[in-house]
Formats: structure tokens, sequence, C-alpha cells
């Protein structure tokens, strides 16, 4: 199976679709979100979808209804606009990897086998884990580290593959893994291995960056009353959804009326939510889902 969709009920109740509506997926997947939007729409809905892996093209849906963008999200409104579109009705975003990606050894992002140090998404794009690993700075792999890993011993991290890479080129995720190991937390070797390769797979992908520049054009896109549905997979994610829904903005002052209010862009609709025990025992990889809803809100 390509990918196993996460918190799929709640994430399409937070859309609130309309039979008739516009819907953007822009992280297509393996369909799985998509294919249910298409249940609930009827001839005249559009679903519009993104994916930046080609991979993902080979899993496309047959349904007139349905056009697919082989582009990053970061375009979202650019594409838009070149469809014809002007506003849409709701927006789902299911931020990461899929488990495709993840099972796929040649693709170098999963700590379970021996790849290529590649982890690009979007195979067309140069930057890859091996070059950042061979060529960053020193102090920029530990910055890495210490921003997207949240890793305590970024800075012996960042030395050791310093001290190895001046040995020989580091080009597989088995040699960076057996050389991180050693320094790594015996009793949390699992968790903080994984975290050296999420931080390696943020940076090569820009992913907080992409993450950043989607969530700014959503106001834009979205109609009055539509929905923005986001399922985020660790902190660094899910903090620039809660900011974004709760200042319209990731720094500086919030724009306030004449009274004090805050101009928002978007309101938030309900709380946060978290995949239930049963969802988490029949497919691991929703763990550590967080799923946040706003709904577009006129400013005057
Ligand atoms: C967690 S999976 C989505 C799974 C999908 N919801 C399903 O149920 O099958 C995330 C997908 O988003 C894509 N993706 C991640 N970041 C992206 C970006 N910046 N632009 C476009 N696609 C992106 C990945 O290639 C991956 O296929």
């Amino acid at each position: 199976m390509y990918h196993k969709p996460v918190l799929l009920e709640m994430s399409i109740e937070g859309l609130a679709i309309k039979s008739d509506g516009i819907y953007v997926d822009v992280t297509y997947g393996g369909g799985g979100h998509s294919r249910e939007i298409l249940k609930k729409l009827s001839n005249k809905g559009k679903l519009i979808v993104f994916d930046h892996d080609f991979d993902a093209i080979s899993n496309k849906l047959n349904d007139d209804r349905m056009t697919f963008i082989s582009s990053n999200f970061k375009y979202l409104n650019r594409f838009l606009r070149l469809n014809n579109i002007d506003s849409v009705d709701g927006i789902l975003a299911d931020f990461g990897v899929s488990s495709h990606q993840f099972d796929s050894k040649d693709r170098g992002f999963s700590t379970r086998f021996d790849g290529p140090l590649d982890m690009r998404m979007d195979k067309s794009q140069d930057l890859s884990a091996a070059d950042i690993i061979n060529n960053y700075l020193i102090e920029d792999l530990f910055k890495l580290f210490k921003n997207y890993g949240e890793l305590r011993n970024s800075k012996q991290l960042a030395e050791v593959i310093g001290v190895h890479r001046s040995i020989a080129p580091i080009l597989s995720t088995g040699t960076l893994k057996n050389i991180v190991q050693k320094i790594l937390p015996q009793k949390y070797l699992n968790k903080t291995l994984a975290q050296v390769f999420q931080a390696l797979r943020i940076e090569v992908n820009k992913e907080l960056d992409a993450i950043k520049d989607f969530l700014r054009q959503t106001p834009i896109s979205l109609s009055p009353g539509g929905r923005l549905v986001c399922i985020s997979y660790h902190s660094l994610e899910d903090r620039l959804v809660k900011r974004f829904i709760r200042d319209g903005k990731f720094e500086g002052e919030v724009k306030k009326d004449f009274y004090g209010n805050k101009k928002l862009p978007l309101k938030k609709v309900g709380g946060l939510q978290t995949p239930s025990e049963e969802e988490i025992i029949n497919n691991i990889r929703s763990r550590s889902a967080k799923l946040r809803v706003a709904e577009r809100v006129i400013i005057n």
C-alpha cells in the first residue's frame, strides 16, 4: 500500500465539504484524503492536488474532477491562478513523508535500510542529504541538528561527521548511522537516529520554509468561510500552523484594529485533534499526528 491516510475522518469533517465546491489537497501522496474528498463532491465539484514527488503521479486517480499539479505547494496561488481558479472552499495539507517514501530503500528517508544519502522528495532538485553531510560547514551542520532535530549533542554530532568526512565522503545512510550511533544515547538510539534523519530531511527539502510560504498564501486562496485543515507530525511543523492560525504571521507584532482586537485572516475551528488509540494501533505512523482546522474570515 502506498500510504494509509491519517486522521481521515476528522480531516474530512474539518473541511466541511460543499458538494459543488472547489477543494485543494496540497499533499496528494497515495491519494487517501483526495479519494475521500472526491466521494463528497458532485459532478460540478473540483479537486486540485499537489505533490512534488514524481512517484505520487504513478498513483494518480483517474477522475475528471481532479487536476494533478506536480509542484511544490509553496506555489499554491501561482498554480491556482494558472488553472483560472480565484478562490477555493477548502485546503488540506498532510505534511511530511508518505509511507511509500519511507519504505523505498533507494530514497534514503528511513533509518531501517542502508541506502543512498538522498532524501529528496522532488528528485529534480540538486541538493541531497549527501551534499549537506559532506559539504556544509561544521557550524551549519550543528545548527541544523540543533534546530531541526532538537538533538542535545548536536555539536558533537557535527564534529564527528567532520572527522569522518575528511577521511572519505559519507554517501550512504548505513555509513552515517554507523558514524553517529556511537555518540547517541544507546537507550534512545532509534528515537535519536530518527531525529538526525528528520533534521537532514527538513534541510534537504526546505520543509519549514515551504510550509511558511504555503500558509501565508492560504488566506488569499480561501473564500470567506473556506476551511484550512493541516496535519503535522512534529512540533516544528505544528508550531508554524498553530502560530499562523493564532497570529496570521510567524513573527512580529500582530495587526490590531482601533479597539485593540487582532486583525486575523483565519479563525480557529475547534481545538487540537489527535488520533484515537485504535488508529495508533492500526497505523503506528499516525502516533505523532496533530490536526488543526481554521476558517477564512473577512478582515475589514
Ligand atoms: C504524508 S504524505 C500525504 C499522504 C496523503 N494524504 C494520503 O493519504 O495518501 C505527504 C506527501 O506530501 C508530499 N509533499 C511534502 N512536502 C511537499 C511540498 N512542499 N510540496 C508538494 N508536495 C509535498 C510528499 O511528497 C508526500 O507524498
